[in-house]
């Protein structure tokens, strides 16, 4: 019989722990309500306690969720728990999640505690929460390095406590699959009530391993998978949603196991991810990467169009990838734009639509096929990564060339009044940035430049992602445009402007705070 594996997304938790790839409520909000249209069983929506930004965007979700289970983080405290308890006491389906460390060195560095008080914390941890609501979750924090028989005493005792979910963190990504596999049998095998709660595995993948062992321990019994979608988090990432649950969905032979993810919502929820944070999804990703089915080798393609299954071992389709449509041009109306936006997820209120129609057809002047990925990037950009607007660009005017000087002159508006000035640089991008920065007297560091096409052919807007550093705040801008330096001037007034809201709402971090 096919079982069920639940699906606990973290993006909005630990996936914002990804440097510079903090969002703000209404991003949070809007990536809630995908990741719940895509059918993840629980969704972590943030860590309250961490700050008054992250209370608010935790509330926010709690209040709009319908049907999923709306997990919020804290440590042991009871201060902690008050906090996720106050954000999510509104949801349909609350969890609050506790976590503490159970590793040898966490012990003796940082909580400075003995074995035994550290199963008194968490005992007491669960015990009070479960006050507050049924479902509780208890993670053992760098659990992969923690003694055995220790892990399946603080379990026992939290089962004990109520708790409906225990939780295995690899969290440094130290484990190796096989080793993993025996750890959650020996759990399973050790841990006497362990019939009575959900175990789980949550993975970081600073080896590369991190589906590799959230697979294996599936494999060994675990029933719940902790994930991001595209793998963003902490360092070098969490397990990957997509990975995780299309290698089930692919395998069902070998897993007998399914999710309830509707699979072909996979590839629109990771372009959205990507577009929100400005974390562009690397090339050979594997699922929702751009080279992920694209078949270069000439055998390659003479077997895929004698038979796909020859070298495809899913179809593009069942992730929802689809080739390019032709959507809007130049004569669409608004209520076409409203209605296909509506169907691609977006619902506008009516000021959001006006401002995004105004831009459409200043891009349909310019781009005569405007496809999903062109409406996408208009609808983050005007919607979406524009909540706090301190610095916006009214003007540029770029001159660059073999045997001119490359100059910039440029407008904008900070806080609604209007400056202007020129600037020169060694090229076209470095004369716009450096005017950007002299106008709005900033001086953050460059740390990443990056560009793309949003779609093929030579009229496609470029994609710009910078990483910008400004007295330690790292912040990822993005900006389209056909134009590939008013996309460059885009983007980084974008990652200034969210530098701006870092200022204001520090972010603080589950391993930091
Ligand atoms: O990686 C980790 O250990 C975590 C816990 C808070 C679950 O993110
Ligand atoms: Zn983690």
């Amino acid at each position: 019989m096919t079982e069920h594996i639940k699906i606990f997304d973290t993006t909005l938790r630990d996936g914002e722990q990804s440097p510079g790839a903090s969002m703000n409520t209404a991003e949070k909000l809007r990536l809630a309500t995908q990741l719940e249209s895509l059918g993840v069983d629980t969704l972590e929506a943030g860590f309250p306690a961490a700050s008054d930004g992250d209370f608010e965007a935790v509330s926010e979700i709690a209040k709009k969720l319908k049907r999923t289970e709306v997990a919020a983080l804290s440590r042991t405290s009871v201060g902690d728990i008050d906090r996720a308890w106050g954000a999510i006491q509104h949801a349909a389906r609350p969890k609050i999640h506790t976590f503490i460390a159970t590793s040898d060195i966490h012990l003796e560095y940082k909580l400075k505690m003995s074995r035994d008080a550290v199963v008194q914390e968490a005992i007491n941890a669960v015990s009070y929460a479960k006050t507050l609501t049924n479902e509780v979750e208890f993670s053992a924090e760098d659990g992969s390095r923690s003694d055995r028989d220790f892990l399946c005493k603080i379990f026992e005792a939290v089962i004990e406590a109520g708790a409906t979910v225990v939780n295995l963190p690899d969290t440094v990504g130290y484990a190796i699959p096989t080793e993993f596999s025996e750890m959650v049998k020996y759990i399973k095998t050790h841990t006497p009530n362990i019939d009575r709660a959900t175990l789980s595995v949550h993975c970081h993948n600073d080896l590369g391993l991190a589906t590799a062992n959230t697979l294996a321990a599936i494999d060994a019994g675990a029933r719940q998978a902790e994930v991001t979608i595209n793998g963003i988090g902490e360092r070098a990432g969490n397990t990957s949603l997509e990975e995780v649950v299309m290698a089930t969905h692919t395998r069902p032979n070998w897993f007998s196991l399914d999710t309830r993810i509707k699979t072909e919502m996979i590839y629109p929820t990771s372009r959205l991810v990507s577009m929100i944070t400005g974390i562009i999804v690397q090339p050979n990703k594997a699922i929702v990467g751009a080279n992920a089915f694209a078949h270069e080798a000439g055998i390659h393609q003479d077997g895929m169009l004698k038979n796909p299954m020859t070298y495809e071992i899913m179809s593009p389709e069942t992730i929802g990838l689809s080739k390019n449509k032709l959507v809007l041009g130049k004569h669409s109306g608004r209520h076409a734009l409203h209605t296909h936006l509506k169907e691609m997820g977006y619902d506008l209120s009516d000021a959001e639509l006006n401002k995004v129609f105004r831009q459409f057809k200043d891009l349909a002047d310019k781009k005569k096929h405007v496809v999903d990925e062109d409406l996408e990037a208009l609808v983050t950009e005007e919607i979406l990564r524009t909540q706090e607007v301190v610095f916006e660009l009214e003007y540029m005017h770029v001159t660059s060339g073999t045997t001119v000087l490359p100059m910039a002159s440029i407008q904008l508006t900070i806080n609604g009044r209007s400056v202007k000035g020129a600037g020169y640089g060694n090229g076209p991008v470095d004369s716009a940035f450096n005017t950007i920065a002299k106008l709005t007297g900033t001086s953050s560091e460059l740390l990443r430049f990056s560009v793309s096409a949003l779609t093929g052919g030579t009229d496609a807007q470029g994609e710009v992602t910078v990483r910008l550093r400004d007295n330690g705040l790292v912040a990822l801008g993005r900006g389209s445009d056909p134009d590939i330096i008013t996309a460059s001037a885009k983007a980084y007034i974008n990652g200034l402007n969210r530098i701006e809201f870092l200022k204001e709402n520090p972010v603080k971090h589950a391993q930091s705070v």
